[in-house]
Formats: structure tokens, C-alpha cells, sequence
């Protein structure tokens, strides 16, 4: 463990009605819950209380199946809008995907959006590798992942042409393999300059492109040694690139499960784990072991061919960081049935803890103080009140062990994180 004059970096997933796969089925929620302003503003608003940096939104570019459960959710970029005029500090990281869009349009339309939050804004660059999304551009299929992320290399240079001539005579020209363009911008910069700059996605392309640009990054990181080592090989192509010292910051996604004793906090999980098929569980495993996990015996552990068979990423999608944390998570589980693994499964690709806020802020410093994580992207069981209980819970004792700030003493996205200036 090191010393650390740091603070944690502490986002937030907004995700629909929290990271339960029965969330819906808990609270006040309706039909309109997630089209109502009211909602995501009382979480921004339990995320300003805690203190936090940023709220964050993931976005698939794909029509939503509402029929395992409702989630569809408002276009994270509108999202920032309303949420930044309802709250004074917090920044909000809005995904959008390389893959589906246009360099120009997203970058004219991320800065304005910067601009009228008062550079509060930050965008999460994403390859996608969603299966659904293809059929929505009227393609066969999502690139492959080496396509994806060179045409994301490049998509960021395009980006970056245009913010730079907005910082300039509003002229810029780029001339790529992919992108070929002149033109003008009106557009000023935003009183952070331009959006910070998040990357997820663990390969090694995914950790190139982040070393590169990136100020923060959506890690999937499921054990302490693996995610030191994650840490220290992203660090050191950040370094050989010349980056700023401290950056990118570090976030793996920390599912969390609060109460005031570990039995309380055992129940509320069990009581949103009672609620979900095993077949949505079940889907979740698929991905990242891909093989169908439907033809598994629930009582029987995972047979060791499966796990153990070469992976290949174009024929089952998937994260390429999330599937080896995955592997090694599950080494310690081989002797488990399936149906085991699924209880401890629960974080859906994120770690999760479930306990009380002194277990929970334990946890964080140990991850911290051990250069695992610069801080996390938290889930949180169900919105607004598990936000709320971190806020008021588990905030004040990460403030008390020194790791989480006491205020906000800056406004914009950038300096919050502790960014430094573009670039
Ligand atoms: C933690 C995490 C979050 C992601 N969020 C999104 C998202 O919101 N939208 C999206 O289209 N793709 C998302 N992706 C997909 C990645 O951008 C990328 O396409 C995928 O992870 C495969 O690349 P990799 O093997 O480098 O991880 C996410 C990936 C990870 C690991």
C-alpha cells in the first residue's frame, strides 16, 4: 500500500432505476419514471450531496428490448443538459460510440453541450460491440474489434481538429484513412476548453486509445492482483506516450449493496436477487464465458473445456478486459455449481460489495491506497435512495480516512477530477 495525496474520482452510473435487474419493481416507479425529469435529477442531486465527481450514462446506439425489463432511458447528451441547470458542481460523462457516428457532428454537438453546461461535460468513447446496434444502421454486423478501434483512433484525432479550431479562427481540416474534412465551427470552447475524455474498453487497443487520450477510464476489474497489474500496464503506456503524471484516472465499476448491518445488506440484495430469472443471470454469464450458459447444469460446476476453450472475440462479443478478470475471478470457483457462481455473480460484470458503509469504505482505500483504482464507477442497487445512502454513509467516513474531498473548490469537469488542462 502507498501513500496517496490524492482524492478518489468518484462517478456514479446512472443506470435507469439502478443496477438491480429488478430495481424497476422497487420505489414509486411507473410507466414514465425514466422520461421523467424528477428521476434522474433526485440522483444527480444525492450525487452532488456526496460529494461525487460525475454522474455517468453508457449509451447503446440500439433500440431498447424492453422485454426482460423496462430500461429504456433518455439520450445521455439531453441528460446532461437538464441535469447540470438542476445541480451547481457535478459533471456529467455521457457515452458515445465511434462505431455510429460522425466525427464533426459529435464533436460540434459535444462541445456546445460543454459550453452551456458550463464545462461540466465529459464523453466516454466507446467502440460498441452490442450486437443489436448493427441492424439499427441497417448493417449485418459491428465491425470487427481491430476495425473498431482504428477507426476510434482516428475519430478522436477528428474530434480533437475540430475543438482545436474552435479554439482558433473556428477553421479546422483533417485529412484521414476514414474522415476527410474542412470546415468552419462556431462554436466557442467551453469554460473547461473541451469535454474530458473518458475511454472503457480493456484490450489492448482499448488501453492504447486510453493511454493516448484519455483523462479517465471505465475499467472492469474483478480482482485486487489483476487489477494492480491492469493498472500499473496502463499507467506505463500512458507514461511512454508523455502523458501528465496521474492520468488517466482509473474507475473500475464498484457494484455496491449498503445496510446498516451485513445481515440488512444480505437481505436487500437477496430481496432484489429473488426477483430475477435465472435466465437473465444466465444471459450475463453467456457473454463472458462465451457458450451458452442456458445448457449448463445449475448444480454442477462449470466444466472445465468451456472455460478453458480459445476464445474468439468476432464470433462471441464481448470485452476482452472483462472476459480475463472474469477467468481469474473464477478460478477461485471452479469447485461452484453454476448456481452458486450466479449468487456471487451479482455485480454483472462490475465487483461488488455487499455491507455495511465500513466495510464498503474499507474496501475503497484498500483498492485505492494499493494503486488498483484512482476511484470507481459506482452502481448502486436502486435510485434515488441507495445514491443517498452512500452519500450520507459511506462518503463521510472515505472524507474521514483522507481519500475523498471535503467540497467542491472548482466548477468545471476538468479541474474537479483533477485534469489538468486538455491534451
Ligand atoms: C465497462 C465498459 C463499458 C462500456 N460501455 C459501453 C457503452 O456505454 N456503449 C457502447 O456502445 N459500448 C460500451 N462498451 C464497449 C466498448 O467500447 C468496446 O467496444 C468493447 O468493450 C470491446 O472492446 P475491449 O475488448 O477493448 O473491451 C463498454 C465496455 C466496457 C468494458
Amino acid at each position: 500500500m502507498t501513500d496517496r495525496t490524492d482524492h478518489l474520482t468518484l462517478n456514479v452510473n446512472l443506470q435507469a432505476f439502478g443496477q438491480r435487474p429488478a430495481a424497476w419493481q422497487f420505489g414509486d416507479h411507473d410507466a414514465d419514471t425514466l422520461i421523467r425529469p424528477e428521476h434522474w435529477i433526485a440522483s444527480a442531486k444525492a450525487a452532488e450531496r456526496g460529494l461525487l465527481d460525475a454522474v455517468f450514462f453508457a449509451d447503446q446506439p440500439a433500440l431498447h428490448n424492453p422485454d426482460p425489463r423496462p430500461g429504456a432511458q433518455l439520450e445521455p447528451i439531453a441528460l446532461a443538459a437538464l441535469l447540470t441547470a438542476a445541480t451547481e458542481h457535478v459533471g456529467v460523462i455521457a457515452s458515445a460510440s465511434t462505431t455510429y457516428n460522425d466525427p464533426v457532428e459529435l464533436a460540434e454537438r459535444l462541445l456546445g453541450t460543454d459550453v452551456v453546461t458550463g464545462g461540466r461535460l465529459g464523453w466516454n468513447i466507446v467502440t460498441t460491440y452490442n450486437p443489436a446496434v448493427s441492424g439499427n444502421f441497417g448493417v449485418d454486423a459491428n465491425p470487427d474489434r481491430a476495425t473498431r478501434y482504428e477507426r476510434a483512433g482516428e475519430f478522436v484525432d477528428a474530434v480533437k481538429t475540430v475543438w482545436a479550431g474552435a479554439a482558433g479562427d473556428g477553421g479546422f481540416r483533417f485529412d484521414g484513412e476514414h474522415f476527410r474534412f474542412e470546415g468552419v465551427t462556431a462554436v466557442p470552447p467551453s469554460a473547461q476548453g473541451t469535454p474530458v475524455l473518458f475511454q472503457a474498453g480493456g484490450s489492448a487497443q482499448g488501453r492504447d486509445l486510453a493511454a493516448r487520450h484519455a483523462e479517465g477510464v471505465f475499467a472492469v476489474e474483478l480482482t485486487l492482483p489483476r487489477a494492480i497489474e491492469n493498472y500499473a500496464d496502463l499507467t506505463r503506456r500512458a507514461a511512454a506516450l508523455g502523458r501528465r503524471p496521474g492520468l488517466p484516472r482509473i474507475t473500475p465499476g464498484l457494484s455496491l449493496v449498503i445496510g446498516s448491518t451485513v445481515e440488512e445488506a444480505r437481505r436487500r440484495f437477496d430481496d432484489f436477487e429473488s426477483r430475477v430469472p435465472d435466465s437473465y443471470a444466465l444471459g450475463s454469464l453467456s457473454n463472458v464465458i462465451a457458450h451458452d450458459a442456458r445448457t449448463l447444469d445449475l448444480d454442477a460446476p462449470i466444466p472445465a473445456d468451456i472455460l478453458d476453450k480459445p476464445w474468439n472475440p468476432d464470433e462471441h462479443p464481448t470485452s476482452a478486459g472483462y472476459r480475463l478478470t472474469f477467468l481469474d475471478w473464477i478460478q477461485e470457483r471452479r469447485q461452484q455449481t453454476v448456481r452458486e457462481i450466479l449468487r456471487d455473480f451479482g455485480g454483472y460484470g462490475a465487483r461488488i460489495v455487499i455491507g455495511t458503509p465500513e466495510q464498503i469504505a474499507d474496501d475503497m482505500e484498500l483498492w485505492f491506497r494499493s494503486r488498483a483504482a484512482d476511484g470507481f464507477n459506482l452502481m448502486i442497487d436502486h435510485f434515488p435512495d441507495g445514491l443517498v445512502a452512500f452519500a450520507d454513509e459511506v462518503a463521510p467516513l472515505l472524507q474521514r480516512k483522507g481519500i475523498h474531498k471535503r467540497e467542491y473548490d472548482h466548477t468545471t469537469l476538468r479541474e474537479v477530477i483533477g485534469a489538468g488542462t486538455a491534451g
